[in-house]
Formats: C-alpha cells, structure tokens, sequence
C-alpha cells in the first residue's frame, strides 16, 4: 500500500500526478485555507503534508497526528514549522532553498529600483490624469549606480543582491549578518562587513533579507528608521514582522526616510492601512519567487523532498537532520 500524504494549497497538477505516483495523494487544489483543526483532521492517517509557507506546523498540530513523518515545505523561509516540536516529535522538516534565490535578489532589486525611481507614484499621478506637463524637480528620485547599498542579512538571497549591486550598478555594498562571510564570498559579491549602526546610518538604499525569528522581529522599527538617512530608501524581501510596518509607515509619513518597497507584511495578507495611504511606499504581494520556473522548482523541491524521505529514507534539504541520525 503507498503512504498517504496531503498536499496542503493548490499546487501545480503535474507536481500532483508525480507525487500520485509514490502516494496515496489527498490534494486541495480547490485552494481552502484550513483552520488547524480541520488540518489536522485532514491529516488523519497521512505520513506527508506538502505545505507551502503559511500552514502552522506547531505541537498541538503534531500532538493529534502521531502518523506524521515529513512536513515538506515549498518556501524557503520556513517560520510556520515549530522545529523544536517537530524534532521532539521526530517529525522531518525540509524547506526549498537555492532554487528561488535568484528571482527573489530580482526582485528585490527591482523593488529597490522602483522605490528609488518612485516608479508607483509616478505610474498612480499618470493614470489619474495629473500628467499635465513636464516639471524640472517632478518626481526627482534617488540614483541607483554608484549609491551605497545596505544589506541586512547575508544568506544566499542577500548575495545574489549584492553581485547585482557591485558588479551591475558599480554600488558601494555593505552588509551586516549574524556572522560574517568569509574572504572569498565577501569579495566575490565585493562587499565589506559593518556593524548594524554603521550600516543603518550609511546605506543610501537598506535591503532587508535576514530570516524571521523572535531574534529578528521587529529588527527594524521607529529607533532603526530614526538612524537612517533622511534621503535612504528601505527595501523588505524577506518576512513579515522584520520591520515595524506601523513605525515604518509613520516614519515614510513625517519622511524620516525618503521611500520604502515591501514585498512582504506583519500579518499578510492583511496590510497595515496606514501603508495603503502613505505615498511613498511600493507594495507588492509577496510575489519574491514568483516566476514560472521558480515556482515549478520549488514545488518539485518539495515533492522530491516527500519521495526521497518517505519512499527512499534520503531527503534533500532537511531542516532537522538530527532526527535522520540512526
Ligand atoms: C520563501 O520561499 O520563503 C519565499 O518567501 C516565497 O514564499
């Protein structure tokens, strides 16, 4: 008999018909968004659940599925998994990083790129009609090339952006991360390694791409705005709940800092209003890997991820490897 395994969202049908053939595949590709408790009902008897980000996969989810040996994620961030809970309860994480790096650091800088050239503003007053005639200082944005780019947290993502801003844009890159890169990356994305006030007082445009954790939250909030240049913009890819979105939106209020991107949100899909009324501020809905083929590698990570544990004992990309220890 396959081992039954749920796939949590919508996902792409041929990503189904290849788990289809290694399982007993209960899908929702009608899209639910399930409350716990009816996830955890629909976990009755599964030893997989593919999920996608947003599923909460904590003790009192884990508690009710004992059958449970694999939750295999289709993002790499993976702040919806409890680890502690899922490693005491030799549950296996996995999560789906390196295939979306790139899109993601595109992005991100096209985010960047679109805050500093106020790009939102100028398409909203366009379609308005207010497009009247031509203005010397009309939407007088901030250079990109040669400016000081500022990365906070340098995993793979926060990389890749820095090779586009050194090498593509002849950007001044520094960055501040838990730990510091060593020599050869640190030149390869030619960037140099600053404390974070040096990097919140000097960035003329700040990356945000650190993971979410009690650590990280609210990372950025009124007293880190304060710190920045009244001219800097502030770019956010990685997780909701990094920055202070109720400081933040204050602050592009009263033009603490000049313009702000965001791509992702405290408590998304909600956005906090006074986003959505501020002028200066890009918003995107978390769209950072959202291209095609990115997507389709991701969900593939994931399905593989699923086969390779439950059907042949060798995840790729496990979170928790301690539990595979014999
Ligand atoms: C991730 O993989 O963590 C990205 O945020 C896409 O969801």
């Amino acid at each position: 008999m396959k081992p039954k395994i749920l796939i949590a969202r919508a996902i792409f049908p041929e990503v189904i018909a290849k788990l289809a053939q290694h399982f007993d595949v209960t899908s929702n590709q009608e899209d639910v968004l399930w409350t716990q408790p009816e996830m955890i009902e629909q976990l009755a008897g599964k030893q997989g659940v593919f999920t996608t980000g947003g599923e909460r996969i904590d003790a009192t989810l884990l508690a009710q599925c004992p059958q449970l040996k694999i939750c295999a994620n289709m993002a790499v961030g993976y702040n919806n998994f409890d680890l502690d809970a899922m490693s005491a309860a030799g549950v296996l994480a996995t999560n789906a990083p390196d295939v979306l790096t790139e899109t993601t650091a595109d992005l991100g800088f096209a985010l960047l790129m679109a805050t500093a050239r106020r790009m939102a503003e100028g398409e909203h007053f366009l379609r308005a009609g207010l497009w009247t005639r031509w203005r010397y200082d009309m939407f007088i944005g901030a250079d990109v090339h040669g400016a000081t780019l500022g990365i906070l947290g340098m995993g793979r993502i926060g990389q890749a952006i820095a090779r586009r801003g050194a090498h593509g844009f002849g950007m001044k890159v520094i960055y501040h991360n838990r730990t510091r890169l060593d020599a050869t990356t640190e030149a390869e994305c030619k960037a140099a390694y600053v404390g974070k006030e040096e990097l919140l007082r000097t960035a003329d445009h700040l990356v945000l791409v650190l993971p979410y954790s009690a650590s990280s939250h609210h990372a950025i909030g009124a007293a880190e705005l304060a710190q920045m240049k009244p001219t800097a913009t502030l770019v956010n890819v990685a997780r909701g709940g990094i920055v202070d979105d109720a400081a933040l939106a204050l602050a592009l209020r009263n033009r603490v800092i000049a313009a702000a991107g965001l791509d992702v949100f405290e408590g998304e899909p909600k956005v906090h209003p006074d986003l959505l009324t501020v002028p200066n501020v890009v918003l995107t809905p978390h769209i950072g890997s959202a291209t095609l083929p990115t997507r389709l590698a991701m969900a593939n990570l994931a399905a593989d991820n699923l086969i390779g544990y439950l059907v042949h004992q060798k995840p790729l990309t496990p979170l928790n490897p301690a539990i595979l220890a014999p």
